[in-house]
């Protein structure tokens, strides 16, 4: 009996087995679902919203033929047909990314449960999928009940006033359904209910074109409340009142703390309560004296709230708010993604320095702050401080901090230990030093708490290289610590602004590293809310610069970003919603441009930080400003020609193209020689005209050639902040791996490598941030963790992975896998979760012979491009091998989902 059961077993093994991989009865399942690249998003306020989903199948080329989507105020409704709220019907189509929404529209605070099915090529239809949901927001300002509410009185202090508290008591007495708080402050809040932080999310409300837009957030605290309820909110200066940019030190956008806050209760009778911010709450200072972004947090115990946050609480000393007169029609629901405390890292060694100095080193230079398990007595005060680096002594080194602080002060209420984090603050650093304490804590004592963006990982790239793989980890920190709510050029210094020029050149090495649509899709909403009536783009966004902007290669992420979010994630209405934006730079441009179509004259920031020596007869780089604005002209002007076709403009596609071309005459008369010899004869210049295709088709050559040879003659980069994203990209396409690898390889300053013998954790914002005898550049500018040089990881994970996006098949429908072996590379292994699944290049050389694995997703296409390579001599199915096409070394193979390897003796 047992082994008739266990024949039993394996038959049924054999014939499930076999059935998955010819995919006769493999069942295709539905799941990841997303709406607007949300899982169960809460309290938004798109009108139609996108929704998105994954096949899931082992099988070979599966793909959709048709989907159905139904939607209802319930999942226990979903199947009902007279309960649905919108059903798609069963739609033709392949499309499973960002279909949208096409049902009535919603009202506020109304829940959407969906679920979707879809058929696959072979007509057979899968399950449902698991229901999911979204939730709206607030739609109309009218809806806002609460008010504004603020402390009159604020004590007169120099630098940043204390923080406010904020609470309010109520009670319930019917069963509850459900309860929404919907929440936002000028300043930053943290909010608790009961005791209890409400949610997970860091800076709140996060930051935004405050005058223009303001984010509410909206919190699910159904499971937080009881008979007897109390609110606390406290606000801190954050970026809209604290210290930021240099134009006004600090209360850019206000001098007002203020809060609005309010709790829908919906009971199950089918009745309702809103709780509301109102002149009955009331207000009190506490123990965070000081918080601010750039000089960190003062924390006095002594004057500690307790139970403030609780019922109950003797609110002695308190004060009664004051209802303020603010806007609320420009609040919005966010559609980034929230900061949160994502890891946590532990000190790898505690130094005593030359100087005497404690302190920590957190093995990474990282973002945010120190949880501190600290002993001190009644009224002792004790200073955490960060750097990011030591100087060659080996001495704390905090110069290239500039004006700000970075330290957080506490102050004992009693003798014993606690535990100690900041609020308001975050710190860019890898070492921590400790002054005033008696006793020192042992490394166990100390968490370095990271925090950033909570993107969702999507890219791994990896190699045999370990200096490659340092890079590449670099490149991913250098992100995480500058996502933080706004792409940041750095975290640590007087600064961390969104500035446009750094944004743009990382933006599509952004989107292999992580999931950046929605974090995009947030930021580009301020860069058109801050655009001027002009045109001008503001150099940092959100602008809080005045409206300085408008420089080349800057301002040109108002069309280069959402062009990269395009294609990542083939989001046609990042295009759409921004086009308006685009056109008026565009315009702008042009006006400065005039009749000749060159724009000259005007002041950039030009190839930012490019190479530069002091010897006499400068072999250094400088490429000129006109050159480089006339030809950032020129492709901007062509992305918005092909965006107008794009979203269905074919008259204005129309115009750009005629626009472009009349640059392209201009720019060509005006800086290239007739020999293909650019006025600026310099690396960044060359990369420019050939990347952006601005040279006629007979100088590509000639310009190619000036290209390598200069590579050649240098045997390093010169390029800045503009050329270096595209400079192995450019030597690849003209045919020079050899110097794209030499570059990539290379170890000495400049390089990418330079920095990472060193002991570079993140990117610098120079090559040379600390020099090979250990002293620092210029402490005018010199971040050790500003990510605009990372923009090589494009190259990695698309050129020598090879895993590449198809510009007409836009969010990996249909994409390449290209890899290119080169720079003495034995083994290369990238994946990237794209929105229809994860897309795996493996290759591995071993004794001359080439192994390639790949992974492509269902509903999707991969074109493999098998580099040195014979059909006849590649071991792969009969099938794949009789439709395989030979271009001179290449082999071209097109595939459906799946995977596949191939293996093959390669030259050398
Ligand atoms: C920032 C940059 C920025 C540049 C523009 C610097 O202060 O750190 O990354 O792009 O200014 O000039």
């Amino acid at each position: 009996m047992k082994q008739l059961v266990s024949l039993l077993h394996s038959l049924i093994f054999v014939f499930t087995f076999s059935a998955f991989s010819f995919g006769v009865l493999a069942q295709t399942e539905v799941s990841k679902l997303v709406c607007e690249y949300h899982t169960n998003p809460l309290g938004i306020d798109v009108l139609k919203p996108r929704l998105s989903w994954q096949l899931v199948s082992d099988a070979q080329n599966v793909k959709q033929s048709a989907y159905e989507i139904r939607v209802a105020e319930s999942a226990s409704d979903l199947s009902k047909k007279g309960e649905q709220i919108w059903n798609s019907g069963k739609v033709e189509s392949d499309q499973s990314v960002n279909v949208i929404y096409g049902g009535p529209a919603p009202e506020s605070m109304q829940r959407f449960y969906w679920q979707v099915r879809i058929w696959d090529n072979n007509g057979k239809a899968s399950k449902w999928s698991n229901p999911t949901y979204w939730e709206m927001g607030i739609l109309e300002p009218e809806q806002w009940n609460a008010s504004w509410i603020t402390l009159s009185n604020e004590p007169e202090t120099e630098d940043s006033k204390p923080a406010q508290y904020y609470r309010s008591e109520f009670s319930t007495s019917k069963n509850i359904k459900s309860a929404r708080v919907y929440v936002t402050s000028h300043g930053l809040y943290e909010l608790f209910l009961n005791g209890e932080k409400v949610g997970d999310q860091l800076f709140t409300p996060g930051w935004t074109s405050y005058n223009k837009r303001l984010q509410y957030q909206t919190y699910d605290v159904t499971n937080m409340l009881q008979n007897e309820n109390a609110v606390g909110v406290v606000l801190g200066d954050g970026w809209y009142r604290g210290n930021i940019g240099w134009v006004s030190a600090n209360g850019y956008y206000g001098d007002t703390l203020a809060l609005l806050f309010q709790l829908k209760i919906d009971y199950t009778d089918g009745s309702n309560e809103w709780i509301v911010s109102d002149k009955n709450w009331k207000v009190s200072n506490g123990p965070i004296r000081k918080s601010d972004i750039y000089n960190g947090e003062t924390y006095d115990a002594r004057l500690e709230l307790d139970g403030w946050t609780e019922t109950g609480y003797t609110e002695t000393g308190w004060k009664s708010v004051k209802e303020i007169d603010e806007p609320k029609d420009l609040l919005v629901a966010p559609q980034g993604v929230p900061v949160k405390a994502v890891e946590e890292l532990k000190p790898i060694a505690f130094i005593t320095t030359p100087k005497g100095e404690i302190v920590y080193d957190m093995g990474q230079n990282m973002v945010g702050w120190v949880r501190i398990k600290m002993k001190g007595k009644a009224g002792q005060k004790v200073q955490l401080k960060f750097a990011e680096v030591l100087d060659k002594e080996g001495n704390f080194y905090t110069a290239n901090l500039r004006g700000a602080e970075c330290t957080d002060t506490y102050i004992f209420a009693e003798d014993g230990e606690i535990t100690y984090e900041p609020t308001f603050t975050f710190h860019g650093f890898r070492y921590l030093q400790l002054i005033g304490f008696d006793e020192i804590p042992s490394k166990e004592d100390i968490t370095g708490v990271v925090i950033y963006s909570d993107m969702e990982p999507t890219g791994t790239f990896a190699c045999n290289d370990e200096m490659i793989n340092q890079l590449q980890h670099n490149i991913q920190w250098g992100q995480k610590g500058n996502f933080l709510d706004v792409p940041t050029d750095c975290p640590q210094r007087d600064e961390r602004l969104g500035w446009t020029g750094d944004a743009q050149v990382f933006s599509m090495t952004a989107g292999y590293n992580f999931d950046v649509a929605a974090f995009y899709t947030k930021w580009m909403k301020d860069v058109a809310a801050d655009q001027l009536d002009n045109g001008v783009v503001p150099h940092v966004i959100p602008d809080v610069l005045n409206g300085q902007g408008g420089a080349t290669g800057w301002a040109d992420a108002v069309a280069i970003i959402p062009w990269s979010v395009y294609k990542i994630y083939d989001d046609t209405r990042i295009l759409e919603e921004n086009y308006p934006a685009i056109t008026k730079w565009v315009g702008y441009m042009n006006e400065r441009a005039g009749d000749d179509f060159l724009w000259t004259g005007d002041t950039h920031f030009g190839d930012w930080l490019a190479y530069a020596t002091t010897q006499s007869d400068y072999p250094g780089a400088t490429t000129e400003k006109d050159l480089l604005a006339t030809a950032y002209f020129y492709y901007t002007t062509t992305l918005t020609a092909k965006i107008a076709a794009i979203i269905g403009k074919p008259q204005d596609a129309k115009k750009y193209n005629q626009l472009a071309t009349n640059i392209k005459e201009a720019f060509n008369n005006e800086f290239v020689t007739p020999n293909g010899r650019l006025v600026s004869h310099t690396q960044t210049a060359y990369v420019i005209a050939l990347a952006f295709g601005i040279l006629p088709e007979s100088m590509v050559d000639e310009a190619a050639d000036y290209l390598a040879k200069d590579v050649e003659k240098f045997k390093h980069l010169t390029t800045g902040f503009l050329g270096t994203p595209i400079l192995c990209p450019t030597l690849s396409a003209i045919g020079r791996d050899d110097l794209a690898f030499m570059l990539l390889n290379r170890t000495e300053y400049p390089s990418w490598l330079y920095p990472v013998t060193q002991g570079a954790t993140t990117i610098w914002e120079r090559w040379d941030g600390q020099k090979p005898d250990g002293s620092f550049q210029d402490v005018g500018m010199n971040s050790f963790n500003h990510y605009a040089y990372g923009a090589i990881g494009e190259w990695l994970y698309s050129h020598v992975a090879g895993i590449q996006v198809d510009e007409n098949n836009p969010g990996y429908k249909k994409f390449l896998l290209a890899p290119n072996p080169g720079g003495g590379l034995s083994h290369v292994k990238a994946t990237f979760d794209s929105m229809y699944g994860k897309i795996v290049s493996d290759w591995e050389i071993s004794n001359g012979e080439m192994n390639y694995s790949v992974v492509v997703p269902a509903n999707t296409f991969a074109e493999i491009v098998l580099p040195k390579a014979k059909v006849a001599e590649i071991t792969m199915t009969d099938d794949l091998k009789s439709a395989a096409k030979q271009t001179g070394t290449k082999v071209t193979v097109s595939v459906g989902s799946g995977t596949y390897s191939f293996g093959y003796p390669i030259a050398d």
